[in-house]
């Protein structure tokens, strides 16, 4: 689901995420494997306060698992814990408890040093929408959907839902909104279907995951493909050698138009699809280095 995000959103958005942060012991920021730090918004910071937090890199299947562990090194040098995972599947889902223990260490030893029983850990999922907040919710929540009610203190309707390894979830996720200042940054979240491809045209969403592809996985767009040959990639490869590569992608695929040229729209829709669909191969579409608007 794509929203659109107007100022009066993101307000309340932001709003609801904070009546929520008083509940809880740790946020839970799911961002996506494939795309990091485009598909984290670069307000969550400031939403979360000083909670604690443990990121989730969820699609992990979905990404080049090589890619994924700089990410992991990337997040760990900033002090932060990054877990990969598949909440389709459920792999990572139960090192999450383990995870959530180890961030909240110290506040747990206090209590356990005051002579304390620590309770359950109370958590809440927020991400941008698409990144698979439901999903982990009802993974974590496997049988033990039902909910524990209302507890003293908890704004009414509220409800948590226990998980194994000792962990309650807030039953709604804090929605963020995905955030663009940088093209880059936009196109990246349209090449996963985070946002609309009308926002930034879908043939230009489209070249600009070619391009990348050239950069990082030319071998493996020149076989699904079964491309003759696909150019080398440099800074200043043409936009027309990028077109080419579409347009032989859009001929090998059948998306040709009257008169037998390609139909590049066509070619646009399909490679996006085998994209965001894993037909590619496990493909990451950012990566923790400079010039990847990773700073
Ligand atoms: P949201 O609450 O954050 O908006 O996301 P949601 O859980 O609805 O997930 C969005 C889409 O992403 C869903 O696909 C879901 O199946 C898929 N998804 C979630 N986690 C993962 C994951 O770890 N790996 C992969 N490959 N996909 C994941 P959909 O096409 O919208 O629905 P459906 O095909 O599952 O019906």
């Amino acid at each position: 689901m794509t929203i659109q995000w107007f100022p009066g959103h993101m307000t309340r958005a932001k709003r609801q995420i904070q009546e929520k942060l008083k509940l809880i012991d740790i946020a839970i920021e799911l961002l996506d494997a494939r795309v990091p730090l485009s598909s984290r918004n670069p307000m969550v910071d400031e939403i979360l306060q000083q909670k604690p937090k443990l990121v989730v890199l969820n699609k992990s299947d979905l990404a080049d698992p090589a890619v994924t562990k700089e990410w992991v090194a990337y997040f760990a040098d900033r002090g932060i814990d990054a877990l990969p995972m598949d909440a389709t599947t459920g792999f990572g889902v139960k090192e999450i408890p383990e995870r959530a223990k180890v961030v909240l260490k110290e506040k747990i030893d206090r209590q356990i040093s005051k002579g304390l029983n620590p309770r359950a850990i109370r958590a809440l999922i927020v991400g941008i929408p698409n990144v698979g907040k439901s999903t982990l919710i009802n993974r974590m929540a496997g049988r033990n959907i039902a909910a524990t009610g209302d507890k003293p203190g908890v704004t009414k309707g509220q409800q948590w839902i226990k998980t194994g390894g000792g962990i309650e979830l807030l039953d709604t996720p804090g929605i963020l909104w995905p955030k663009f200042e940088d093209q880059m940054v936009g196109y990246r979240l349209a090449m996963i279907g985070s946002i609309k491809d009308q926002l930034l045209g879908l043939e230009d969403v489209a070249y600009q995951a070619v391009r990348y592809m050239l950069k990082e996985y030319g071998n493996e767009l020149k076989e699904r493909y079964d491309l003759e040959s696909v150019p080398a990639y440099s800074d200043e490869l043409e936009a027309n050698d990028v077109v080419d590569v579409m347009e032989q992608i859009g001929r090998r695929r059948g998306c040709l138009q009257s008169g037998g040229g390609v139909n590049l729209e066509k070619a646009a829709m399909v490679i996006l699809r085998d994209l965001r669909g894993g037909k590619l191969g496990r493909i990451s579409l950012e990566r923790p280095e400079a010039g990847t608007g990773s700073t």
